[in-house]
């Protein structure tokens, strides 16, 4: 795992946005693994306007995002689906046809928990996957107590998820209280994570993510036994680390970072 601090929000965004750009003209037929969350809002915004100005194609690009609610259907404006129309997938030229969200509302959950995993692995596996996380720890909806190995599947939140995204319903109560989320074994099957997390409210738990024991009750932690795994951060966010002047050296002197520095 490395740690990349950047001094602000927007310049971590940036930063992964980058990565992700990187990705995709490397490889065009790339399978993107995508996250939702207010903190993602600005990577996209950044990657569409890489498409505007740049040309960046995503037209043979497949996508997969980590989870979805349960009993919300697409054209619901609280489900993630949505989210990813308005924020990304109408803004690129992504075919909608390859993009992919597990489908809360399908009468079979298991079924389609399996029809996801089964759709991932005919396009070969996730590239590059990008991961929020929530005050829970989790990585998708992966709380407490998920199984390192786990797969995707449908997920109680918890009362701390239910409190962190109520907020974004126009009524708290609407907010589903299960998810079909990607396992933590479906993340770690990934080639390459990249973690974004920004903010003074996510310090505590990205020390946690990054320098704590690996532990189911914090599924993100998870990512310290991944082979190539990113984590970005602002300032803010990177208060608690302990380590900050070996990551700080890293950036700086590795090879893989230098067309990243400016
Ligand atoms: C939700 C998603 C997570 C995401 C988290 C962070 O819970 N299921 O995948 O990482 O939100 O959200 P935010 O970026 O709004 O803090």
């Amino acid at each position: 795992m490395e740690v990349i601090i950047q001094p602000t929000k927007e310049a971590a965004a940036n930063l992964v946005a980058r990565i992700i750009s990187k990705e995709v003209r490397a490889n065009p037929n790339a399978v993107l693994g995508l996250a939702t969350g207010r903190t993602m809002e600005a990577v996209y915004d950044l990657v569409a306007a890489m498409h505007k100005q740049e040309g960046l194609d995503f037209s043979l690009c497949k996508t997969f995002n980590l989870d979805e609610y349960v009993g919300l259907p697409g054209t619901d404006p609280h489900s993630y689906r949505y989210y990813m129309n308005e924020h990304l997938f109408q803004k690129v030229n992504v075919d909608v046809r390859n993009t992919y969200l597990p489908d809360g509302t399908a009468p079979d959950l298991d079924a389609e928990c399996q029809r996801y995993e089964d759709n991932i692995k005919r396009f070969g596996g996730i590239d590059l996957q990008l991961l929020g996380i929530g005050r829970s720890g989790h990585i998708g909806f992966n709380e407490p107590l998920s199984a390192l190995l786990s797969r995707t599947r449908v997920k109680p939140l918890t009362p701390t998820t239910i409190e962190q995204n109520q907020g974004l319903f126009d009524k708290p109560e609407k907010m589903p209280r299960r998810a079909i989320t990607m396992g933590v074994g479906t993340i770690l099957d990934a080639r390459r994570c990249i973690l974004l997390a920004t903010g003074a409210e996510k310090a505590e738990i990205i020390a946690k993510a990054v320098e704590g024991p690996v532990t189911s009750m914090i599924s993100a932690t998870a990512l310290q036994l991944h082979r190539r795994c990113t984590v970005v951060v602002d300032e803010s966010a990177a208060t608690k680390l302990q380590g900050c002047d070996y990551y700080r050296w890293v950036f700086q002197n590795e090879p893989e970072w230098q067309e990243f520095l400016s």
